[in-house]
């Protein structure tokens, strides 16, 4: 066979790619490693799936969503020209990446945060400015001045894996101030006391992203959204591929994202769970960061977090490690349901006896 040789540009071949979270097929795992929503997606969107016609599938989606973006709009107070939808909210970074940064458009983003920020700059060959965060996670006063070179600055809120938010007037003051987009990766916002969608109306410079993904139980249906002003919309429409959410998705996300009631239902059964976690957590002389998302960032008592993340898989409890300088003294914990998260600390609790 021919010797191999590597055809790919050389930023392709200084990187490692993303790594996702474990997806296990062993049924009996409890999983709360990729802050997946433990309760089913709304009753509309299981009876959706029924009613579609096959015959459909032959046809291209309609490439600018209109209907789902009308229903997105409606719900979120905004018009349809505010809204662009995308495969997962990871599509929509992929966008925002290759429409504002460059080799001379850098991208700045907090510390620890989301790593697929790392991966989509080393993709196109941006610089990567990092802002470190403090101990506690809270932001530095230098937010401003260290993101001050970047065209886009990633502000991820609740921020993840931490699970804690910066606070509004802050996020306010960064909006007005950043000379640059400003993307809101608001993932997890649903889950958080508040929310920066109404900035769309006060800067032409704010780009806020969500996804069905957790609060609406839909992860594996990928449909991520943002909103922004018309200006943004109509450039970062340019960027996207032509059909990049298919048929399905437009359908049954539309009823999800109808259906407020149940996603409110949805809501408040995981933040019950989560202030009883972290409760729990506490009390077994855990440190746990102050969580507005559908996960909690915690540090067992000795504080070697490795350990614990394997005493968990051993007991097929599966949960998130990062290791590093500020994020390996934690494990990421995604909130499930009261039986999973009882089986969870029954397991910690009897550990902390021996
Ligand atoms: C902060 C953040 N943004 C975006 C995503 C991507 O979500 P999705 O592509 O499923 O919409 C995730 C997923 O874990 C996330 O944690």
């Amino acid at each position: 066979m021919k010797e191999y040789k590597s055809y790919f540009r050389a930023a392709i071949d200084a990187m490692s790619g993303y790594t996702p979270g474990e997806q296990p097929k062993v049924m009996d795992l409890l999983k709360l490693n990729t802050n997946e929503n433990p309760y089913p997606p709304c009753p509309a969107v299981m009876d959706g799936l029924k009613d579609i016609d096959a015959e459909r599938l032959r046809l291209y989606p309609d490439p600018t969503a209109d209907k789902l973006r009308d229903t997105i709009a409606e719900t979120y107070g905004y018009e349809r020209e505010n809204i662009i939808v995308s495969n997962g909210s990871d599509d929509m970074l992929t966008i925002a990446f290759r429409a504002f940064t460059d080799a001379q458009r850098s991208v700045a983003c907090l510390y620890p945060t989301y790593s697929l920020y790392t991966v989509l700059a080393g993709l196109q060959g941006c610089p990567y400015i990092k802002i470190p965060l403090k101990e506690d996670f809270s932001i530095n006063n230098d937010l401003l001045e260290k993101a001050a070179p970047a065209n886009l600055l990633i502000i991820t809120r609740p921020n993840a894996p931490t699970g804690n938010c910066i606070a509004i007037d802050d996020m306010r003051k960064i909006c007005s101030e950043f000379d640059g987009i400003v993307l809101i990766d608001e993932a997890y916002a649903d889950f958080s006391v508040d929310n920066c969608i109404d900035f769309v109306r006060e800067f032409p410079n704010i780009i806020v992203s969500r996804t069905v993904s957790k609060s609406y139980s839909l992860a594996g249906l990928r449909l991520g959204f943002a909103i922004a002003s018309p200006e943004l919309i109509v450039g970062m429409m340019k960027v996207k591929d032509s059909y990049n959410v298919n048929i399905l998705t437009q359908y049954l996300a539309e009823l999800a994202i109808k259906d407020q009631k149940y996603l409110n239902k949805t809501l408040s059964k995981i933040k019950v769970s989560r202030t009883k976690l972290t409760t729990e957590l506490k009390a077994l002389a855990f440190e746990v960061v102050d969580s507005q998302s559908n996960f909690l960032f915690a540090s067992p008592p000795d504080g070697d977090a490795e350990k614990l993340f394997k005493a968990l898989r051993e007991e097929n409890i599966i949960v998130r490690y990062f290791p590093g300088e500020k994020t390996g003294k934690y494990v990421r914990i995604t909130i499930g349901t009261e039986e999973q998260l009882q089986r969870l600390t029954d397991f910690l609790k009897k550990k902390s006896l021996n």
